[in-house]
């Protein structure tokens, strides 16, 4: 199949190729999604052949209004959080879990009686929702297992000839994928923390639990609250280190290391003090601007074939830093190494 590369003047094409059952890589502020309709099984079924994901994990349904949860009848009930949430952070980074109609079909839901629901605040995803007329089911536009797209070239590098076709809308604002809140639970629970973070959730909400495989690795046998959790992700070739320390500690302990096929994740002040190959997040303690660049960094690292060791820091667990720690501590199988205590 010949993937066409459209730009947002052809967002009607992308619509037509929708409706009738294809499958489409949209922008979105947080990271590219792989749309299908996600009111028609058979197209959302495209999408885990296109990416190779395992059918137990279920996708997320973007909307282009509040509204459209009722409209489409994808919701047993809106919670009273759920209006509170939307109040706030909708459109924006931020999907929420409630109990699901027989509307949604089993392949978009993987079986659980619940449905997740996003409202992406980029204007090209909501123009395409909007003229689809359809709510779209999307994952993030990689191939299983390798890091989320933030541009159309990183979409195609991973889907070219796999789907139908990509929609160019600029690099991913947010960078990483959308916190992921159930409300099916009795207290509000984050599976995956996002562009929206736990401190903002807990301002609206007041409790709100964080899921423990948020920060730490999912013990032997044990249920997944969202089955995506479960999965080795966001790895790239290189074997990623983690390195928890001061920024001196950080600075001596890679140079010490220094060799041909070290590469060092780090910030603009450190360009200048490191002796290795690096790739830079941003400045030091702004960790907006690393979330956004974390995917793409990763990616650039993977596309290097002399590169086998990646250093980075123990990111910090605050504000949007979660989000990072969480895709970062997967991406290095949980290893950190602790320079205070060799
Ligand atoms: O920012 C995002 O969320 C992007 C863009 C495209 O919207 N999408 C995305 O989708 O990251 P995906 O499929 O890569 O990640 C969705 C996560 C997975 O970990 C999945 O297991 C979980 O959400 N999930 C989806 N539906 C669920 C449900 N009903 N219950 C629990 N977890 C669910
Ligand atoms: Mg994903």
């Amino acid at each position: 199949m010949k993937t066409l590369v459209l730009d947002a003047n052809q967002i009607d094409v992308a619509a037509e190729i929708l409706q009738n059952g294809g499958v489409v890589g949209i922008p979105t502020e947080t990271v590219y999604g792989l749309a299908a309709d996600a009111l028609n099984g058979a197209a959302v079924a495209k999408i885990f052949e296109a990416k190779g994901r395992p059918m137990d994990n279920p996708l997320i349904v973007h909307i282009a209004d509040f509204a459209d949860i009722k409209r489409f009848g994808l919701a047993k009930e809106i919670p009273a959080s759920a209006e509170k949430l939307a109040k706030a952070f909708w459109p924006g980074p931020l999907t929420m879990i409630m109990k699901r109609t027989d509307v949604v079909p089993r392949e978009v839901s993987a079986g659980l009686d619940t449905v997740a629901i996003r409202f992406p605040s980029h204007p090209v995803a909501q123009a395409i929702i909007k003229a689809a007329n359809t709510p779209l089911a999307a994952p993030s536009a990689n191939l299983s297992g390798s890091p989320s797209p933030t541009t159309a070239r990183h979409v195609l590098n991973d889907m070219d000839g796999r789907i139908d076709a990509v929609l160019d809308g600029g690099a991913s604002e947010v960078g990483v994928e959308s916190t992921v809140i159930t409300l099916a639970t009795e207290t509000p629970r984050v599976l995956r923390p996002g562009g929206v973070t736990v401190e903002e959730l807990r301002e609206v909400l007041g409790e709100v639990e964080v899921d423990d495989a948020v920060l730490h690795r999912l013990a032997e046998g044990a249920v997944a609250a969202s089955p995506g959790m479960k999965y080795k992700h966001y790895a790239p070739k290189a074997n990623v280190l983690l390195l928890k320390g001061s920024d001196d500690a950080f600075i001596d302990y890679i140079n010490a290391h220094a060799a041909d096929d070290v590469c060092a994740l780090c910030c603009d002040e450190d360009l200048l003090l490191l002796r290795t190959k690096t790739v830079s997040l941003g400045r030091r303690g702004d960790y907006l601007t690393h979330a956004r660049h974390l995917f793409d960094c990763l990616r650039r690292m993977d596309e290097n074939p002399t590169v086998h060791t990646v250093y980075s820091r123990l990111p910090s667990t605050e504000g949007v830093g979660l989000a990072v720690y969480n895709r970062l501590i997967r991406a290095a199988g949980f290893e950190v190494i602790d320079l205070a205590s060799l």
